[in-house]
């Protein structure tokens, strides 16, 4: 195997001249021998036209010293969190909010690992969670410790979380050892870097989400629901606004972040979020329905909670349809490019693209609930349709499968805005 092929996944282009003009690149090097291959990466960076600040590690700095990152980036390096003088030129919240990047190359196992956790327990970790930018880092360690299934569960983590993961690549080590592990080239990480920043898919575009359950109240104490998290019309809210779009979220009662740059607009039942989504929707580009909502709603809503009659009594709930959001946006006219989600438990296709013509839908997401997907986990997997093609995305994080998602949305209205 060559080492190109080792990660293949990844798309290089050649690094263009002045691709990172004027970008702010915070460079995080950690305690590895490819701590030296740092040196180089402030090169290129620079060569691309970025302004380089850098961090080391303490392991780093036993490596390599904080001197020759200093002449390089032409900027003082900063070791740690404790350097009374340097916090008083420039903080390390100031650091964390200056850097329109953070890039850790070399990330080692450990490093990994802490930011998995969340530690904030030196300067570099600390600014990774003090940082809006976004994160990528670039693995180097023994092979053995890469395939390791906790640092293979930490990648995968952080890239749920929506950290770029650049290589590792496979070749010989410095331990003597032949496998993935290998630092990528410094010409291949810029290249990467100025990928992801290049021209974003929906940027421009207006975006409107819906997410999570919907609640039908019985009584003041009790309600029909069930059990969506919100967690995946989160995560293609976040990806939408990553891609560069204006994002509008109307969420069900679900305990999640907003994204960072989306409005979130809060509601309970069906007919809030039939109503907010609604309002917005003539005025939206693409229309998301990722919310699980309810089919159906009490008749009445008991202004007081209702009692047992006696022992033995039941109770019986008499319920009225929904609006379907869905089809009432698909129904507009002019109408926003409409995207639907379906969760079946069998004959996942073929339910699906009935719905996706049912509905009148450009695209429908289709998932299968239960084993351990779906719903109530982190991980998904997704089939899209649309009238003329499919594509399977498989098993992932429910952010990488948001971001596959919105790249499929780009790429439909931009053959349908030059056809
Ligand atoms: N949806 C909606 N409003 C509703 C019901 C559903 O906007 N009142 C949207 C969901 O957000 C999802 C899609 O419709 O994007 C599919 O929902 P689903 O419940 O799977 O489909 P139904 O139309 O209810 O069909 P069925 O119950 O027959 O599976």
């Amino acid at each position: 195997m060559t080492r190109r092929e080792a990660h293949a996944p990844e798309r290089f282009v050649p690094v263009r001249e002045g691709g990172l003009a004027g970008v702010r690149v915070l460079l995080g090097v950690s305690g590895g021998i490819a701590a030296y291959k740092g040196a180089e990466l402030v090169r290129r960076l620079r060569d691309a036209g970025a302004e380089v600040r850098v961090v080391l590690t303490e392991n780093a700095a036993r490596f390599v010293t904080a001197l020759t990152f200093q002449a390089l980036s032409g900027h003082p390096v900063r070791t740690s969190l404790w350097d009374e003088s340097a916090e008083a030129a420039m903080g390390h919240i100031e650091l964390a909010r200056w850097a329109d990047e953070v890039v850790i190359a070399p990330a080692s196992a450990d490093l990994l690992a802490r930011l998995a956790q969340g530690q904030a327990d030196d300067l570099l970790t600390t600014l990774c969670l003090a940082t809006a930018a976004p994160v990528s880092v670039a693995p180097a360690m023994n092979q053995q410790m890469w395939a390791h299934a906790a640092t293979q569960a930490n990648a995968t983590l952080l890239r749920s979380r929506g950290v770029n993961v650049f290589g590792p690549a496979s070749g010989g080590q410095a331990c003597g050892e032949f496998g993935a592990g290998r630092l990528l080239e410094a010409d291949e990480i810029v290249s990467l870097l100025q990928a992801r920043r290049g021209p974003r898919e929906l940027a421009g575009a207006r975006v409107l989400v819906s997410a999570g359950p919907t609640y039908e109240d019985i009584d003041p104490v009790r309600f029909i629901g069930n059990r969506s998290s919100g967690r995946m019309g989160f995560a293609v809210a976040e990806a939408a606004a990553r891609a560069g779009a204006e994002v509008v979220l109307v969420a069900g009662p679900v305990a999640l972040a907003t994204p960072v740059g989306v409005e979130r607009i809060d509601v309970r039942s069906a007919r809030e979020m039939h109503e907010a989504v609604l309002a917005r929707a003539k005025s939206a580009d693409v229309f998301i329905a990722a919310a699980a909502v309810g089919d159906f709603r009490p008749r009445d809503i008991a202004v007081h909670k209702l009692k047992k009659a006696s022992r033995d009594s039941g109770l019986e709930l008499s319920l009225v349809q929904n609006p379907d959001i869905l089809a009432d946006v698909a129904a507009l006219e002019p109408r926003p490019f409409v995207v639907g989600f379906a969760a079946e438990t069998e004959q996942v296709e073929a339910h699906a693209r009935a719905k996706l013509e049912r509905k009148r839908l450009d695209l429908i997401a289709a998932n299968e609930v239960g084993a351990g997907l779906g719903f109530e986990s982190a991980d998904n997997a997704l089939l899209l349709l649309w009238p003329d093609g499919r594509e399977a995305l498989e098993r992932a994080g429910k952010v990488e499968l948001a971001c596959a998602l919105v790249s499929r949305i780009a790429a439909l209205r931009a053959a349908r805005a030059s056809a």
